[in-house]
């Protein structure tokens, strides 16, 4: 176990951490480390703007046994956007088919076994390799970050998995890059209204930004997006939800598509596995990341997510790898 680099920590490098991976993942173990205590510190701001920008950089942040509140973990989740940089428009994401109940607003995506959000789309037998996604890019206005507190555990199984879209990037051909960096792909998540309809339940309608409203889940954004953070480029298609590369014919797009899908999944080397304890807390940057759950067990698993809203993606040609910024082997 290696100590995280000091530089990437800033005022974070006065609680003990360490990378879980070279490319991706970073934990604080300690249960006396509370982003509870984080929002309240005199340095709150510089706390809060200095996690944003260590998710920005390793992709997925873990915190063990926390007390944050579920309003707390909102408070959270937009400040770090706004320490960031975040239009003043963007707010707190509500999930298309999340129904508020007396304990939970309508910003708190339930993610649980038993149902919802998490079980929409999941089908039968399909490969586990079908979960990886990043969370609502079917939104004209995505997410940057998204905290999940786990509240229920099964006694083994259930882990969660990371990729790093940076290192995927990178890992591509000079050619491959110059060709992916001029296009557009479709996301879509109508699979949600279809599944709105079934359980009798209305599409949520004004999702945390202006411009994500309506019942069309249907996006365009770049192939390659710029993260405004961290400056690198990454792959920004999912399994979950990209359908097609808008300038290329069916066939090429979903030969592409197929490609970079394979290109996350079976690269091992640039994926986190995270096992849950309870009220452990994850957070990560759906701009450059993807993640699936691993649905291996038969207990109940719950958590509640807050899904912030970013900006709308754009690629910057003139933006830079990771690995070319931090001077690795290309
Ligand atoms: C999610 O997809 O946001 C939840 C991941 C998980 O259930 O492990």
């Amino acid at each position: 176990m290696s100590p995280a680099p000091t530089t990437l920590l800033g005022s974070l490098a006065a609680f003990t951490a360490y990378d879980k991976t070279p490319v991706i993942g970073t934990r604080f173990p300690d249960a006396s480390t509370q982003l509870s205590a984080f929002l309240t510190a005199p340095n709150a701001d510089k706390l809060i703007h200095d996690l944003a920008t260590l998710v920005a950089h390793r992709g997925v942040v873990f915190f063990s046994a926390q007390d944050i509140t579920l309003a707390q973990q909102k408070v959270l989740a937009q400040r770090m956007g706004e320490l960031t940089g975040k239009p003043a428009s963007s707010s707190l994401h509500k999930h298309p088919v999340t129904v508020a109940t007396a304990e939970l607003d309508e910003e708190i995506s339930v993610i649980s076994s038993k149902g919802g959000i998490a079980r929409a789309d999941v089908k039968d037998r399909a490969r586990a390799s079908t979960g990886w996604h990043a969370d609502i890019t079917f939104e004209p206005v995505p997410s940057d970050y998204a905290i999940l507190k786990m509240h229920t555990l099964p006694s083994v199984g259930g882990d969660t998995l990371w990729a790093s879209g940076y290192e995927a990037y990178d890992r591509l051909s000079p050619t491959f890059k110059a060709f992916l960096e001029g296009l557009t792909a479709r996301h879509d998540g109508n699979f949600f209204v279809k599944f709105a309809e079934a359980q009798g339940i209305s599409v949520q309608d004004n999702r945390g930004s202006p411009e994500n409203t309506g019942t069309d889940l249907t996006a365009v954004h770049p192939v390659i997006r710029t993260n405004p953070v961290t400056g690198f480029k990454s792959i920004f298609v999912n399994k979950g939800f990209t359908k097609r590369i808008v300038e290329l014919s069916e066939d090429e797009s979903d030969l592409v598509l197929d490609y970079l899908f394979r290109h996350i999944a079976e690269n091992h080397d640039l994926q986190v596995r995270y096992r849950w304890n309870k009220n452990d807390v994850a957070i990560w940057d759906n701009r450059s990341n993807y993640h699936t759950a691993t649905h291996d067990y038969f207990e109940v698993r719950e958590g509640n997510r807050v899904v912030s809203i970013g900006e709308r993606p754009y690629f910057d040609p003139k933006s830079k790898s990771r690995r070319e910024v931090l001077q690795l082997k290309a």
